[in-house]
């Protein structure tokens, strides 16, 4: 850990814990030091793409959050740090909430959280909450079970504690079923789930003391079944004349989680009668470059900087969400399976219609058809008055980036 001065010369700073510090939490570090916090940046990776940006650094792993607390408690009086939060995701989100009780910050109670992580909990609390979800069923042990009855084919299966779509996959027959369950290691916890079919909405909202605001709603793109990678997010979204259904059910979940003050994403299905089915909800701000990108700059809504403040208790202001006139696309460059080769380096500023440029991987990376969210190969966002403007505007930067990969068999 690096600190400035001793704990007496600190008194009168206010202090902000981001529970990450890599290059995708940059910017709730910047939003925090714009505030005037003084940014506590915990990474297990002591050159994280962040840390630069953080006035003190501890070096432990996102989920220890009792050593992280112990290492802050070394160097910081309580009254001190003014929030905490997590731009990350699932063990980060428990560390972030597990702190913020400690220090009496109002985030989702720490006793709460677990049942975001884990999906059969999370489904559970959806159903004690009335809010309109899959059908579902858990498998113990993917070793030991079979098809379920009940569950009419196609329907879905994906691990109880999982993210980024790794093993969510569409089942179309019990052969299917069969090799599924034979790739899974033993004692692998599973959830069958009816599947809705339809449109699939990201809704990104903010809760702030028990209040849930919408903030903006955006369309999914993804990739062909029987996998679910995400390929793009257009905003805004078709369905912007659902926004008060949506943020009822944005209500019923931070009361049925009882959340406090939090970002909270959610996942939406949305059938051929308009009815919303809740797929899946995180206390989280989303990646996808929703928070940090689309949102403020389609709508002009800093949605980390109120976030933050709405933590820290200072002057929130709350969103006000509309379709308005400008359209923005965030599409994901996928590959295929062999050697990442070449590509053309664009900068976004340089090029009408762009608005942010991204790749991801390294020349010489093995790359592969995107089976995760992870194995996508860079990002473009791009915007224009309709949709299909931004969209056509996307492509271009695409080609102009000539992504070239040496195929694999
Ligand atoms: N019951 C379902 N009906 C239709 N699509 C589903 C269902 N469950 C999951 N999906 C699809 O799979 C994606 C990933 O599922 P999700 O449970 O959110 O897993 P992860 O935590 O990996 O994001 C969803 O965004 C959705 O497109
Ligand atoms: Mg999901």
């Amino acid at each position: 850990m690096v600190l400035i001065g001793k704990k007496h010369s600190q008194e009168g700073l206010r202090f902000l814990v981001s529970v990450g510090a890599g290059i995708n939490q940059i910017p709730l570090i910047l939003e925090a030091r714009k505030l005037g916090f003084h940014v506590i940046g915990v990474d297990a990776n002591t050159n994280a793409a962040g840390i630069v940006h953080c006035d003190l650094k501890i070096q432990e792993s996102a989920e220890n959050y009792p050593e992280i607390y112990v290492k802050l408690r070394e160097f910081i009086i309580d009254g001190d740090i003014s929030g905490v939060l997590s731009k990350s995701y699932g063990p980060s989100i428990k560390t972030a909430c597990y702190l913020a009780e400690q220090f009496n910050i109002p985030l989702v109670p720490f006793r709460r959280v677990d049942d975001f992580l884990r999906k059969e909990q999370m489904k559970e609390a959806f159903a004690r909450g009335g809010i309109s979800s899959p059908r579902f069923k858990v498998l113990g042990d993917a070793k030991k079970s079979s098809i379920p009855a009940g569950f009419p084919f196609p329907f879905i299966v994906k691990p109880a504690v999982g993210h980024a779509k790794k093993g969510v996959r569409l089942i179309s027959g019990e052969k299917e079923m069969k090799s599924y369950l034979a790739e899974c290691a033993a004692g692998t916890q599973l959830l069958v789930e009816e599947y809705v079919e339809g449109d699939e909405i990201i809704a990104a909202g903010v809760v702030h003391r028990g209040k849930y605001h919408p903030v903006d709603i955006s369309d999914k793109i993804m990739s062909p079944h029987p996998r679910f990678v995400d390929l793009a997010h257009i905003s805004p979204s078709k369905h912007y004349r659902s926004l008060d259904r949506i943020a009822a059910m944005g209500q019923k979940v931070a009361d049925a989680f009882e959340i406090r003050t939090s970002p909270l994403i959610m996942e939406i299905r949305i059938d051929e009668n308009g009815g919303l089915h809740l797929i899946e909800a995180v206390p989280e701000f989303g990646g996808e470059f929703i928070p940090d990108v689309l949102i403020p700059k389609r709508t002009g809504y800093n949605f980390i900087g109120e976030t933050i403040k709405a933590v820290t208790g200072m002057d929130f202001r709350p969103p006000e969400p509309r379709a308005g006139n400008k359209s923005m696309v965030v599409k994901y460059l996928a590959g295929r399976k062999g050697t990442f080769l070449s590509f053309n380096p664009v900068k976004a500023e340089d090029i009408k219609g762009a608005v942010f440029v991204r790749i991801f991987k390294d020349v010489g990376a093995a790359v592969s058809a995107p089976e995760t969210n992870h194995d996508r190969l860079g990002v473009v966002i791009a915007e224009g008055k309709t949709r299909e403007e931004a969209v056509d505007n996307a492509d271009l930067v695409i080609e102009r980036i000539g992504i070239k990969i040496r195929p694999e068999p």
